[in-house]
């Protein structure tokens, strides 16, 4: 009975919810061509890409392809979730919420956040106290004193000290009433082994509180005061504490970014706070891990200029060149501070200055040069298979340019340095460009190269899968037609199958699909791929209300699904190929029959 209470709001909130409405208290928007148009709010950029279809009810954009719902906007713009987006929403337009809300499963989530939350609090202020009021914490602040952080960063980091004893923390949180359990959960204390009682996960450290987004506390690292290892401890995974989300200071410098129209992004806290400390503050620091995806998008809300500072000893720089390829994809425009000789930005800043590291951030080199510098420094490039490999190496990041001029210069650098005729330069170049780069591989001094043409996602297929999907979405008695056409499992897009699975799954059910429900029961890249497919590029073209838009529309839709078709009946045909080789080298001529023939079935059934 709960969950049909719940489900009659949610729609009578969608049914009297207008996107265009809730898109525009956060962004002007101006109609052209059966869509509204805007400033994407979700990544910087100065001339419109983001649009709303109101009758669709889906936004859109083109730059970033950010997309959903009215609640997907609102819970992307305001940083809540679905459902706090649809409550907030409820509210707004004055519609009560059924009482006693949500599953008890659910209900028990929120409490543990909510608890975490509050001990989280409560931790950092024990630490800042304790460093900063207590003689408990002399070790400490002799410790950041030692590393030059004034005390207006300790107070604006809210920098603490964990006592070197076994229990300190765990002694006084118990005393308060805080639960055992809690301050197992929060990785703030563990059982004792032998005995009853907890000890203190952080004993001996500085400690480095670190915040969501909403400069809520999620979690600490902690660093030893001398060598001993390990150097750092974090809190380990909680449910709001993950890792591949969290970019440490992003709640101080988020203002900071949008001004300067750049972001910093160091590898660790400490570096942060130096860089902080000395006045740059559009800083962040991905948290010992590698730089995300995640990580990427959550900055492109800010400003689409990545400019990275990680070490520039070897591990650093090999770090780069991951985080590079993670956000090459994303439409960052990205640039890399080199530090000099083997230092971190911390170090470079305490010996140099600020002003010494705000130069270096307005000399970060591009991309390009990056890569060059790196591929010229680790390989051999006198002889010709290092010469060759240099090409190799820098071929498809070329690619990657759009500017002619800066190509030809780039070539004549190259044919230059490697000392080979311009033209020759010019015939590799091509002849690599379609390969993929900066895979986690090391640049090892010239060896045999036998790298596979990278395979890429297949464009075509991509936007067909969409076009399928559009009409389906409209339609979903179609499904019966594209299965019998395609296997769902054969297309290509993850997301694609995910979304079409959803749509079988609602019609088995007796329903319609539903974008609240979808969007719930999406993962969320299916989501947005389902906001692409149905207001994304070319959605507008073949849907038409007269009867020659339609027409279009099912020749669209048909010629899609016969080019997803083409690509499975190819695939099925070399893996029966592949079959057939394999039982011709086992002498077993039988089975070799067999699968040629149906190789040449799959193949005889393409209509091209
Ligand atoms: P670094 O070893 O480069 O540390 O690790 P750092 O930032 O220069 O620290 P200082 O200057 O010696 O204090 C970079 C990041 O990797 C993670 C931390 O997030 C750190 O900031 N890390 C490093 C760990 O999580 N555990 C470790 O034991 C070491
Ligand atoms: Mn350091």
């Amino acid at each position: 009975m709960d969950k049909e209470k719940m489900d009659a709001f949610v729609a009578a909130v969608k049914d009297r919810t207008d996107i265009l409405h809730v898109v525009q208290a956060y962004v002007p928007l101006k109609a052209r061509g059966g869509r509204y148009w805007g400033l994407c709010p979700f990544h910087h950029e100065k001339t419109p890409s983001f649009s709303v279809v109101p009758d669709k009810g889906f936004y859109y954009c083109f730059g970033c392809h950010a997309g959903g719902n009215a609640f997907n906007f609102l819970s992307k713009i305001e940083n809540i979730t679905y459902f706090e987006a649809i409550k907030m929403q409820a509210e707004k337009l004055g519609i009560p919420m059924p009482e006693r809300h949500s599953s008890k499963a659910e209900l028990e989530r929120d409490k543990e956040r909510e608890d975490l939350r509050k001990v989280n609090a409560m931790a950092r202020d024990f630490y800042h106290n304790c460093l900063t009021l207590t003689r408990l914490g002399t070790p400490g602040k002799q410790y950041f004193a030692g590393r030059g952080i004034q005390d207006a960063t300790i107070a604006e980091f809210h920098l603490g000290y964990a006592p070197d004893a076994w229990d300190k923390l765990s002694r006084a949180f118990l005393q308060r009433g805080v639960p055992e359990e809690l301050l197992i959960k929060a990785g703030l204390a563990s059982p004792r082994k032998n005995g009853g009682g907890l000890y203190d996960r952080f004993r001996g450290r500085v400690i480095i509180p670190i915040a969501d987004i909403r400069g809520q506390v999620v979690g600490f690292g902690g660093r030893v005061l001398d060598d001993s290892k390990p150097k750092y401890l974090n809190t380990p995974e909680t449910i709001l504490f993950n890792k591949r989300r969290l970019l440490f200071g992003l709640d101080r410098a988020h203002r900071a970014i949008q001004d300067a129209d750049y972001a910093i992004i160091v590898e660790g806290y400490m570096d942060a706070i130096s860089v902080f400390d000395a006045g740059v503050h559009n800083v962040v620091a991905s948290l010992g891990t590698a730089f995300t995806a995640e990580h990427a998008k959550l900055l492109l809300r800010y400003t689409a200029n990545l400019v990275f500072c990680y070490d520039s000893d070897e591990a650093g720089q090999k770090a780069t060149m991951r985080a590079l390829t993670i956000v090459r994809n994303t439409g960052a425009n990205v640039r890399v501070i080199v530090v000099p000789d083997g230092k971190d930005p911390d170090e470079f800043i305490r010996k140099h200055g600020a002003d010494a590291f705000r130069e270096l951030a307005e000399r970060a080199r591009d991309l390009v040069e990056y890569r060059l510098a790196y591929v010229l420094a680790h390989v051999r490039y006198d002889t010709l298979e290092g010469k060759t490999r240099v090409i190799q190496e820098m071929a498809p990041v070329l690619a990657g340019i759009q500017n002619a001029a800066r190509i030809v210069e780039y070539r004549r650098r190259l044919a230059q340095t490697l000392m080979l005729d311009e033209g020759v330069v010019s015939g590799e170049l091509r002849r690599y460009a379609k390969m993929d780069f900066l895979e986690e591989r090391d640049v090892r001094p010239a060896g045999p190269m036998q790298r596979p043409p990278a395979r890429k996602p297949d464009d075509a297929l991509e936007k067909a899968g969409r076009i399928v999907i559009r009409m389906v979405w409209a339609d979903p008695e179609l499904l019966v037609h594209v299965k019998s056409m395609v296997p769902i499992e054969s297309i290509p897009v993850p997301e694609q199958r995910e979304i079409l699975a959803y749509i079988e799954k609602t019609a088995a059910e007796g329903g319609a699909p539903d974008d609240v429900q979808a969007a719930a029961a999406l993962s969320e890249p299916a989501g947005e791929e389902l906001a692409r497919a149905i207001a994304g590029e070319d959605s507008a073209r073949h849907v038409g209300t007269d009867e020659a838009d339609k027409a279009r529309a099912m020749q669209a839709y048909q010629d899609s699904l016969q080019a997803l078709r083409n690509a499975y009946l190819e695939a099925q045909y070399m893996e029966h190929t592949r079959l057939a080789e394999n039982a011709m080298r086992e002498g077993n001529t039988g089975l070799w029959r067999e699968e040629t023939q149906k190789a040449m079935d799959f193949r005889k059934q393409k209509i091209e």
